[in-house]
């Protein structure tokens, strides 16, 4: 029997709800597998910080050191509430970065996924979608603008300045472009290199190691396209793209474009793989307090989180199959939730627990 023992970090406003749902889908699986799995819960966020002084507490530091995996729903508060902790205690700066570098996940894959049987949540025609949406984000996750230097005060015009420095080393290039070459070569062997090499020398230097790393795939197409030109190709030709690998401030920005694709943020999970197996899996979007507690949030990123982790960290390919699958039937057999579609739209509408109800149900049929 595989044992594994899970972080459990529930995160900010829907946060502790959609992991609620994501747990009774581990328990199917743990039911019916050789496998056991310990969920340990553990403050995290900006919840933490009120509770413990810290967004980032040691306990929990503790336990994402020794854990397999571990799960982490969205942080964060509103704007105003967020001005009640300190800029660096902040939980986007003093916990989830923090958390991204202590497991070092460089690799962040963001599935943009959207099967005909759902085109109907797509903002786009009909035409557009065609016979699905089905491509993977591959996001460098541990460098670049967010964890580059950063100096600001006053300069010597007496005016006040800030600079951030996008850096990258030539490993940390190699590394997260090596993930998207494996990824394309193991699906459609055309990888769409996102870049801006028209402007920054970080874009330079990244395409300069592409063509490296390349010789190792020599069946693998190249695709350059620039991150703007990205941007609109997303809304206008998303089928054409598969596998895309950019820096990690590209990928923050596109990941969400591809939440709107789709029709709602609430369909975007995500794996943040490091190194030496460590792992942890998020929804791509945030905590969203406007709508927390209210059981109207779409679990199906952070289940889909769940499913990414059974695959990527416990090798459990086909649950992670069947998880995807039982939630995309659910929504095509005319259910939604409120992120997705207006009332009236002939959907009926499921709360956060009736969505992940239904979800268990399809698993077990
Ligand atoms: C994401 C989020 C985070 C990011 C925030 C919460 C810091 O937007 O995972 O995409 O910018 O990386
Ligand atoms: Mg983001």
């Amino acid at each position: 029997m595989n044992k594994y023992k899970i972080a459990i970090l529930a995160g900010d406003g829907i946060g502790p709800e959609i992991m609620v749902e994501g747990v009774k889908v581990l328990k199917v699986i743990e039911e019916r597998n050789d496998v056991e799995f310990e969920l340990v819960d553990a403050p995290f966020g900006a919840g933490a910080w009120f509770s413990h002084g810290s967004s980032f507490p040691e306990e929990t530091k503790a336990l994402v050191d020794v854990a397999d995996a571990v799960v982490k729903g969205p942080i964060g508060l509103n704007h105003e509430e967020s001005k009640k902790i300190p800029v660096d205690e902040q939980p986007e700066r003093g916990a989830l970065l923090p958390l991204r570098a202590r497991l070092n996940t460089y690799a962040n894959y963001r599935p943009v996924s959207l099967p005909k049987s759902l085109s109907h949540f797509s903002p786009l025609k009909a035409e557009v979608v065609g016979e699905g949406i089905d491509m993977i984000m591959v996001r460098e996750l541990v460098g670049g603008l967010y964890f580059g230097e950063k100096e600001s005060g006053i300069n010597e015009n007496g005016k006040r300045y800030v600079r951030e420095a996008l850096e990258y080393d030539e490993d940390q290039i190699r590394n997260i472009l090596v993930k998207g070459f494996d990824l394309a070569q193991s699906r459609k062997k055309v990888l769409h290199n996102i870049h801006k090499s028209n402007v920054l020398k970080s874009s330079v230097l990244w395409n300069e190691i592409l063509e490296e790393v390349a010789v190792d795939y020599p069946d693998v197409e190249v695709r350059h396209t620039l991150v703007d030109a990205a941007a609109t190709a997303l809304c206008l030709n998303p089928t054409q793209f598969d596998v895309m690998v950019m820096e990690n401030m590209f990928g923050d920005i596109l990941s969400d474009q591809g939440g709107g694709i789709l029709g709602s943020l609430g369909l975007m999970p995500s794996a943040c793989l490091g190194t030496n197996g460590k792992a942890y899996y998020e929804p791509s979007h945030g905590s969203a307090p406007d709508i927390a507690g209210q059981q109207v949030a779409n679990p199906y990123s952070m289940i889909g989180s769940m499913a990414m982790m059974l695959e990527y960290s416990f090798g459990m390919v086909d649950e992670a199959r069947n998880v995807w699958d039982a939630m995309q039937a659910v929504f095509a057999d005319g259910f939604s939730t409120s992120d997705l579609s207006k009332p009236g739209s002939g959907v009926t509408m499921l709360s956060t627990s009736e969505f992940g109800d239904k979800v268990v149900e399809r698993l077990k049929a």
